[in-house]
This record gives C-alpha cells, sequence and structure tokens, in this order.
C-alpha cells in the first residue's frame, strides 16, 4: 500500500478536502486498492470533529464523500507509516520539522501544481475562501496523483 498523508493545521478545512479529493480521484482511477489516505494536524484543537462547514459545502456540491473523515493530530508513527507526506503551507512545513525523522521528505501540496501562481494553500479558516482552496486543492491532488503513478510505476 502506498500511504499518503495530508497535513495541514487544524485538520478540519485543506487536509480533509485533500483527502477526500484524493480519495475520489484514485478512485475514479481505478487505483484505490493501491492507496492508504488519511489525514493530520499538527494542532490538536479540533480533535474528533468533522470537516469544516465551508469544505463540507465545496465536497458535497461535488458529491465527494467525506462522512468518515475527524481530525485528528499528527504522530510520530505517521511519520513512518506513509510514504508521502504532504503539507499546504510553509509554516505547515516549519511545523512539522520537529516531527520527521532524518532523510524523510515532506512536499507542500502545489509542488504538484507548478502551472498555479501560488505555492501555499492558503487557509480558508481565516479567508474563508473555500471554493479559491478547493481549486487549488484539486490541481495539487491531481499532479499528486501523476506523480505517485509515475514514481511507483502504477495507472
Ligand atoms: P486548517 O484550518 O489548518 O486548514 O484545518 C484551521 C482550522 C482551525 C484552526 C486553524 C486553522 N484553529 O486555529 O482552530
Amino acid at each position: 500500500m502506498i500511504g499518503v498523508l495530508f497535513i495541514c493545521l487544524g485538520n478540519i478545512c485543506r487536509s480533509p478536502m485533500a483527502e477526500a479529493v484524493f480519495r475520489h480521484q484514485v478512485e475514479q482511477a481505478g487505483l484505490s486498492s493501491h492507496f492508504l489516505i488519511d489525514s493530520a494536524g499538527l494542532g490538536d484543537w479540533h480533535q474528533g470533529e468533522a470537516p469544516h462547514q465551508g469544505t463540507q459545502n465545496v465536497l458535497k456540491q461535488r458529491g465527494i464523500a467525506f462522512d468518515s473523515i475527524r481530525a485528528r493530530q499528527i504522530q510520530s508513527k505517521d511519520i513512518e507509516q506513509f510514504s508521502y507526506l504532504v503539507c499546504m503551507d510553509e509554516e505547515n512545513l516549519s511545523g512539522l520539522k520537529k516531527w520527521l525523522t532524518p532523510g524523510k521528505q515532506v512536499y507542500r501540496l502545489l509542488d504538484f501544481a507548478p502551472e498555479q501562481t501560488e505555492r501555499n494553500v492558503e487557509d480558508p479558516y481565516y479567508t474563508g475562501r473555500f471554493e479559491h482552496v478547493y481549486s487549488l486543492v484539486e490541481a495539487g491532488c491531481q499532479g499528486l496523483l501523476q506523480h505517485i503513478c509515475q514514481e511507483r510505476g502504477i495507472g
């Protein structure tokens, strides 16, 4: 199984959106049996909560499932278990440093969407721009799936 963990600050807006969108894209590509997909937050403030209403709205509008997603904080075993650690912005990269083992690579989601002008997925918890964030997440997830398929020789 190829483990992909999406990471943001609170695990209620961006990373659960990315988890749902990536799982949906993987299903559409008929590749679900290859993947373990999850998300986590650097903070524990929203432990056990469903995604933010703004994230739920953009997913519902597109028929993308998110029912089983609940917020949780990242744990040290995630670093070993997941091959691809994919965070949302520079602040997440800094916050992740204390969790990482030597040599473990972390990506930002928009590393996989070079055509986008932004490199950070902004935090809609503060900006309220859930539709804009959805467009970045969709592009990043599509690029990530292509990258993994090439790297792993699947699809
Ligand atoms: P997220 O957004 O990192 O995209 O889930 C946030 C959600 C909650 C908080 C911060 C960011 N918070 O401080 O509670």
